[in-house]
């Protein structure tokens, strides 16, 4: 189909929509760096109508594709994307509603706006058909060139706005993927400097075990053998001597709390489930807040960081319990189940409240939530005002025994009766 020679359009009298601009995007700056990309496809098995339509199209700063057949068409959105493809109803061979329909059908043109360009005698069927193919819109010839750029004009615009979403999206992606990446290391990070804060205290342990323990029972012994030598009589020296021992015995006993502290002994000499009951009876001691244990008959075996890590969040939870929870009583279990570690820290008091559990600033709290990522683990915190407190933390036990584990009610240090 021909377009009529330009004079016909009238092109002295074009005085539609200005060229795009920079003002005409939502971001100007984004909209320059695309503005170059935007470009439309024009079919038309005429060559003297396309270049009228590119003369018209000429001041809008648009890069204008032409085609002159169905066939190249398609071979042209193979190729690139265009904001919008103004194409002739009838063409030979693959005319224009055959081409709009395999334009469709291929995945990257498939929401190209088409603008059929027909003829004012096309029958309303044809136009139903040009519908159907996919068209957008349909422009009866003669053109008015207002018109047909306004409509344009509508397109590359969103075109435009819609590249610099999908830029935005993107962007947004790649931030999100280093964002990803960032926390991951940040995590293995943490996970590093936790083992080797945990390393780190257990050679300070050795050292003072090694090295201020030999030293002390040493002095123990010397005092002990100088008593036996005091002549008779010398009350005050003797009394000086026991009280050296005495102080002896503290410094040991003090020593022996800070080593345990460091590394309890009995996590690496007798397993997690014994290092929890320890640990609860040294909080039930100390705090007079009377701890249920409950631990599995069988034994379990769990390997060092999964013990560490389970030791450490335990003491943390009952820090917490006699910093905050004002509880009368409080209930520790391990126990395996469904190839899981779980560790459950119950106590009778306020209740924590949500705000608290999720808080960013609830840096114990996320410690023992970043303790078990590595293991793929999860925490779940729940409190009911003034009846109490509950943490589980569960653990894949890749280690673990798979026998299920029959919890048995004991006390802190011994056996319930
Ligand atoms: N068992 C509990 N009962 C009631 N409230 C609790 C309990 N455990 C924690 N909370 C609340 O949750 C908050 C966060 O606990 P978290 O352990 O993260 O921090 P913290 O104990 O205040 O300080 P730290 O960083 O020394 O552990 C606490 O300040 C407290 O308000
Ligand atoms: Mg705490």
């Amino acid at each position: 189909m021909r377009f009529p020679p330009m004079e016909v359009y009238g092109m002295s009298r074009i005085h539609g929509r200005a060229p795009l601009t920079d003002n005409d995007a939502p971001q100007g700056r984004a909209m320059n760096s695309i503005q170059t990309q935007a470009s439309i496809l024009a079919v038309d098995d005429d060559t003297r109508s396309l270049m009228a339509l590119q003369g018209l199209l000429a001041d809008m700063s648009l890069r204008v594709v032409t085609a002159k057949s169905g066939d190249e068409a398609l071979r042209c959105v193979l190729k690139q994307d265009f904001a919008v493809i103004l194409m002739d109803a009838r063409m030979p061979g693959v005319d224009g509603f055959e081409a709009a329909r395999l334009i469709r059908d291929r995945e990257r043109s498939r929401h190209t706006p088409i603008i059929f360009l027909t003829s004012a005698y096309e029958d309303a069927p044809s136009v139903t058909r040009g519908y159907e193919a996919g068209a957008v819109d349909y422009i009866v010839k003669p053109l008015r060139p207002e018109v047909l750029k306004s409509k344009i004009s509508v397109f590359v615009n969103l075109y435009r706005n819609n590249a610099i979403l999908m830029q935005e999206v993107r962007d947004r992606m790649t931030a999100e993927e280093h964002l990803k990446t960032s926390q991951q290391s940040l995590r293995a990070l943490a996970s590093h400097l936790q083992s080797v804060r945990e390393e780190e205290w257990t050679r300070i342990a050795r050292e003072i075990h090694d090295h201020l323990a030999q030293a002390l029972t040493g002095l123990k012994m010397d005092l002990a053998w100088i008593t036996s030598r005091l002549p008779k009589g010398s009350s005050a020296l003797r009394a000086k001597a026991q009280s050296m021992s005495g102080l002896i015995d503290s410094t040991m006993e003090s020593m022996h709390e800070i080593m345990s502290q460091l590394r309890p002994e009995v996590l690496d000499r007798l397993g997690l489930a014994a290092a929890i009951g320890w640990q609860a009876g040294e909080f039930q001691r100390r705090s007079g807040i009377r701890c249920n244990v409950s631990l599995p008959q069988e034994e379990l075996t769990v390997d060092r960081d999964r013990s560490t890590a389970v030791f450490r969040i335990l003491q943390e939870l009952l820090t917490n319990v006699v910093r905050h929870a004002g509880a009368t009583r409080v209930d520790v279990a391990l126990r395996s189940e469904s190839d899981e570690l779980l560790l459950t820290v119950a106590d009778n008091g306020r209740g924590i409240d949500e705000e608290a559990a999720n808080s960013p600033k609830s840096f114990g709290l996320m410690g023992v939530r970043e303790r078990v990522l590595p293991f793929g683990g999860r925490v779940e915190i729940g409190g009911v005002r003034a009846k109490g407190t509950t943490v589980t933390v569960a653990l894949p036990a890749a280690a673990a025994t798979q026998a299920a584990a029959a919890a048995t009610q004991v006390e802190p240090g011994a056996k319930e009766s």
